[in-house]
């Protein structure tokens, strides 16, 4: 799961680009008309993804933006945004009821499509406006390098999770 590391590591860009299968997965999650199974697995996609974009984004982007007076408040909204989504995340993962699942999908999937779009059109044009071209390849660099490593982190616990489930009570 190594990434490229390119002279193209305008954090900017490289958040975009993870945006892309978010809302792709977003759309089918909450459309209620498509069937349980195959908003099921958009659902199994979404999870890993949600996580491997949204720390590396808190822990580099958001990191940043917080050390600034301008910038701090929407940082910190985004944190909240994404502890939420986090949580709820959890939430459906446990649940069994189909109608619940179904409901706890599709308010997760329109929290995560608005933070989305929030970050798309204010905060990302914002901070690029604000932020050198230096800046943001070192942010991305960091991005990159954090998202290597959550990846790594995530099929650990894969592997756990299975031998936990597999091992006699
Ligand atoms: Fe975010
Ligand atoms: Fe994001």
């Amino acid at each position: 799961m190594a990434h490229k590391h390119t002279a193209a590591e305008d954090i900017v860009q490289l958040i975009l680009e993870d945006h892309k299968p978010l809302k792709k997965l977003i759309k089918i999650m909450k459309d209620t008309d498509k069937d349980l199974e195959e908003r099921k697995a958009a659902f199994e996609q979404f999870a890993p993804l949600l996580v491997t974009h949204a720390k590396p984004e808190e822990q580099s982007l958001y990191v940043y933006m917080k050390k600034d007076e301008d910038t701090r408040e929407e940082a910190l909204e985004g944190d909240v945004e994404h502890g939420l989504a986090d949580q709820m995340l959890e939430e459906a993962k446990r649940t069994d009821d189909e109608d619940l699942w179904t409901a706890r999908v599709k308010v997760l999937a329109e929290l995560v499509e608005h933070h989305i779009e929030e970050e798309e059109e204010e905060l990302l044009p914002e901070f690029k406006k604000n932020s050198e071209p230096e800046e943001r390849r070192k942010l991305g660099h960091i991005f990159l390098r954090l998202k290597d490593k959550i990846e790594v982190e995530e099929a650990v616990q894969e592997v756990e999770d299975e031998m936990a489930a597999h091992a006699p009570h």
